[in-house]
């Protein structure tokens, strides 16, 4: 569906007056999972030692976390581990008389918000399957209420008991019974086979079920990001890049994808790594930078350069190694500018029909505002965010400024990852109204 206005940052577009304040929405920047109550479930696994690192990482995030335990998770990890790290006595039995009417099973349930099963052993795949009940932690994933109390499941087990048909079958049951199983990671077992099987890293399991709970105001949107900084050879060995780390820019990515965007993230030289559910391309330059991005536009309905390109490249690029030969002349290097990609992207056919929706980034040093509203207005785009670079290059926060065609607006400092929410929220509002 074409946006029907098109965006050519033309003469309405001149900067109105300004705003500092943010807007309600950005005066609370609420932790993910704040006041999410979340009833982890540990079954038997190796896996359950990373149940205590998903553990901190929910409450981290803002949850409240009630550990259950079953007593084969018990022979991994210890209970007094999970209280440690959620702060709440963990429940191993439904003859546990702490439950004032003495239904763990009942009250558990009723207070969740989600109910997570990490790790999900394939023998628990099956009494979920069976609809078993014998036992604290599968009795409350039978009493939970099934509309309002979701069950997420992280199974773990060996590569065969995962390809076996058996388990196959008990997970394709316990999936159209309504419970959304999270998939299993691949590469070397606990038992020293390699294949599919292992639990999913404790990352990639919070940001599933911040996922779960994220609204999906970008479904059916295809989003391309560029990232990172770009790396220009001088030779083989030698070349000129900056200081941008990509975090700004995969946070996004990964908060479009948890908004249930389609997102292909092009990424200059990172190290970090690829977000969950997100299609990466790797490039190192700013001309492969640019032909990546070209083809991808054309299938996008959103452009997001968040990339710190290098604005000149070596004029030539030597083929071998520049040697250090005694006596002669030290080199130098002489420049020629790269293409602006956003530039390039926001004056295309798809832009300025309104099909493609671009956003860009200032990074700059000193005078934000006239700068980024100066560069929003070159660059040709309807929404620019602003920031200083020497002072978020590698940090996990950061401080944003909006600017558009109404002036700007400062967002309060904030987390990369919670700044990519708010700025999502921000540009699936705009699509819907433009
Ligand atoms: N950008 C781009 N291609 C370039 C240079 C910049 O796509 N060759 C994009 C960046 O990804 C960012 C925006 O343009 O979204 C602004 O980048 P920035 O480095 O702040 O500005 P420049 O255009 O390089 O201008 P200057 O260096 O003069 O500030």
């Amino acid at each position: 569906m074409p946006y029907p206005k098109p965006h050519t940052g033309q003469a309405p577009d001149t900067p109105s007056p300004t705003s500092s304040t943010p807007p309600a929405q950005f005066a609370a920047q609420p932790l993910e999972l704040a006041g999410k109550h979340i009833v982890l479930g540990l079954t038997g696994g190796i896996a359950c030692y990373k149940s205590a690192e998903l553990c901190r990482l929910l409450t981290k995030a803002g949850a409240r976390v009630q550990v259950v335990m079953t007593e084969a998770a018990c022979q991994f990890i210890t209970p007094v581990t999970m209280q440690a790290l959620s702060g709440r006595p963990v429940f191993l039995s439904q003859w546990d008389s702490r439950a004032s009417d003495n239904m763990a099973h009942i009250q558990l349930s009723r207070e969740a918000d989600a109910l997570v099963l990490a790790p999900c052993s394939a023998d628990f795949i099956a009494r979920l399957a069976q609809g078993r009940a014998d036992e604290l932690l599968s009795l409350l994933c039978l009493a939970r209420p099934l509309e309002r109390v979701p069950l997420l499941i992280a199974p773990a087990m060996n590569r065969e008991m995962w390809q076996h048909p058996s388990t196959v079958r008990n997970l394709r049951q316990v999936v159209q019974d309504g419970a959304f199983s999270l998939g299993v990671g691949c590469g070397e077992q606990a038992c020293g086979e390699t294949g599919d099987g292992r639990m999913l890293e404790p990352p990639e399991i919070l940001h599933e079920i911040i996922a779960h709970f994220t609204p999906k105001t970008l479904a059916g949107k295809r989003l391309l990001i560029t990232a990172g900084p770009t790396f220009e050879a001088i030779d083989p060995v030698r070349g000129i890049t900056n200081r941008s780390s990509g975090k700004m820019g995969f946070a996004i990515a990964q908060a479009a994808q948890a908004a249930g965007a389609a997102v292909t993230l092009i990424s200059g030289p990172v190290a970090l790594p690829t977000p969950r559910g997100v299609a990466r391309i790797d490039v190192q330059s700013a001309q492969q930078m640019l032909q990546a991005t070209l083809a991808e536009a054309e299938r996008s309905d959103v452009f997001i350069a968040t990339a710190a390109v290098a604005d000149w490249r070596p004029a030539e690029v030597a083929h071998s190694k520049i040697k250090k030969t005694a006596g002669q002349a030290t080199p130098t290097l002489e420049f020629v500018e790269n293409p602006d990609i956003l530039a390039t992207i926001a004056a295309s056919e798809r832009a300025r029909s309104g099909l493609l929706y671009c956003v860009g980034f200032a990074a700059e040093s000193d005078n934000l505002i006239e700068h980024a509203s100066a560069k929003r207005l070159r660059k040709g785009i309807p929404l620019l965010v602003g920031n200083i670079g020497p002072a978020t290059f590698g940090q996990d926060d950061n401080q944003l400024t909006l600017f558009d065609a109404h002036g700007h607006t400062e967002l309060p400092r904030a987390s990369k990852t919670t700044l990519a929410r708010h700025l999502m929220a921000e540009i699936a509002a705009r699509l819907s109204k433009d």
